[in-house]
């Protein structure tokens, strides 16, 4: 994993260049690696009325989505105020909503979450760690 974990940070902050955070000032880039092997980046993307922004994790998911993958097998995911350098921020989780929304493509047991500082310096998480006793398809079903 260390090697892969490495790439898809890299991703995630060339994906973080893209972020449009006028308001918060708050940048954040993530890399999603779909079962197919392709990465899609996204940045969050924020908006003069606030609550039409977007993560930069959901927009990687939905971006991938509407391209025609729905599996995935990790997330990079980068975030610090504007001006923090490389490697001398802290790590960007994901909030509770881009949780679920990996809860509806991802495996919970297998689908892992990076959250990189530099591409060495990093945490990895499951996403049933992150998001334990989740609501979900399963539950429609019964
Ligand atoms: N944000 C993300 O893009 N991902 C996260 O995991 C946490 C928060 C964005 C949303 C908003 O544009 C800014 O960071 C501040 O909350």
């Amino acid at each position: 994993m260390n090697e892969q974990a490495g790439e898809l940070i890299r991703h995630a902050f060339e994906a973080q260049k893209r972020s449009y955070s006028p308001y918060s000032e708050f940048r954040v880039g993530a890399a999603l690696l779909g079962k197919s092997g392709k990465i899609y980046h996204g940045c969050n993307i924020e908006n003069a009325a606030y609550s039409p922004g977007s993560c930069a994790e959901r927009t990687a998911i939905f971006k991938a989505v509407s391209e025609g993958e729905t599996e995935f097998t990790a997330i990079a995911i980068v975030g610090n105020k504007k001006g923090v350098e490389k490697g001398k921020g802290e790590i960007c989780a994901p909030c509770g909503v881009c949780r679920q929304v990996m809860a509806e493509f991802c495996d919970p047991k297998e689908f892992e979450i990076i959250l990189g500082v530099s591409e060495e310096q990093y945490q990895l998480y499951s996403l049933e760690e992150l998001l334990p006793l989740s609501f979900g398809k399963k539950d429609l079903e019964r």
